[in-house]
């Protein structure tokens, strides 16, 4: 049996609901290979909000970004992303189809700065409440460094207790009790009595869906 990495499935499952356009957090930007994943797959027209907490990270990042020419889709932040929620307010976006954590430590530099329970639930609350009908958080979690499992444990409870009506959770773990976990929050699309149109708008379906350029400081709507 092929055992798949988790950093893998992450890039399967979100590649299967992006389409160009779209509006994706990257939480953890760390060496920005899933920034440069997001950036690639939302297109030209689509944006990406990106955090981290080190300098070094959102430099070498910005830096990838300018020579794969995927800069202008691309916003970072160097602060934590317990921001979330105020920053996508401020953007005025009107959901997003990913949020991506992918937590723990960035391998190679300072082992002490490392993603946090409570810092971590916060952001996984905005990002929740943020998504689109059909949109979805990707966690990879790791347990095997310190404070790693108590993470881990307070981002599954954090998980199981969502409201299965509006949410589908799915965890996916291989090998020893510290091997890294995958797990997947995907919201469930609505269910619209309406005409296509509006069932349609209900589930952020790409042509009616609203979203502003903070560059250009416009507003596009409808088919683009
Ligand atoms: C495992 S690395 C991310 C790897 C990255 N996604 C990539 O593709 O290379 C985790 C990152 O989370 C960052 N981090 C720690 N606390 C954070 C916080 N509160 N908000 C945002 N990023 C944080 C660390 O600085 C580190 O770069």
């Amino acid at each position: 049996m092929t055992a798949f990495r988790p950093v893998t499935l992450a890039h399967r499952f979100a590649a299967k609901l992006i389409d160009p356009g779209d509006c994706c957090v990257d939480a953890t930007v760390g060496n920005g290979n899933d920034t440069v994943f997001l950036a690639r797959r939302v297109g030209k027209a689509g944006r990406v909000l990106g955090f981290d907490v080190q300098k070094r990270a959102i430099a070498s990042t910005q830096r990838k970004l300018r020579e794969r020419g995927l800069d202008e889709r691309v916003l970072l932040q160097l602060e934590g992303h317990e921001n979330v929620g105020r920053r996508l307010k401020a953007l005025g976006w009107s959901g997003i189809r990913i949020a991506m954590f992918n937590l723990g430590y960035l391998p190679g530099s300072d082992k002490r700065v490392v993603t946090r329970g409570d810092t971590t639930l916060s952001a996984l609350g905005s990002c929740s409440e943020a998504l689109l009908p059909r949109g979805a958080i990707s966690i990879v979690g790791y347990r095997g460094h310190r404070g790693g499992g108590e993470e881990y444990d307070a981002v599954w409870h954090w998980a199981s207790q969502l409201d299965s009506s509006r949410y589908m959770v799915m965890r996916y773990e291989r090998g020893s009790a510290t091997a890294p976990v995958f797990i997947w929050i995907e919201k469930k699309a609505q269910r619209h009595k309406g005409t296509k149109a509006q069932r349609h708008k209900a589930n952020g379906v790409k042509e009616y869906r609203k979203l502003i350029d903070w560059k250009k400081r416009i507003y596009l709507v409808g088919k683009y």
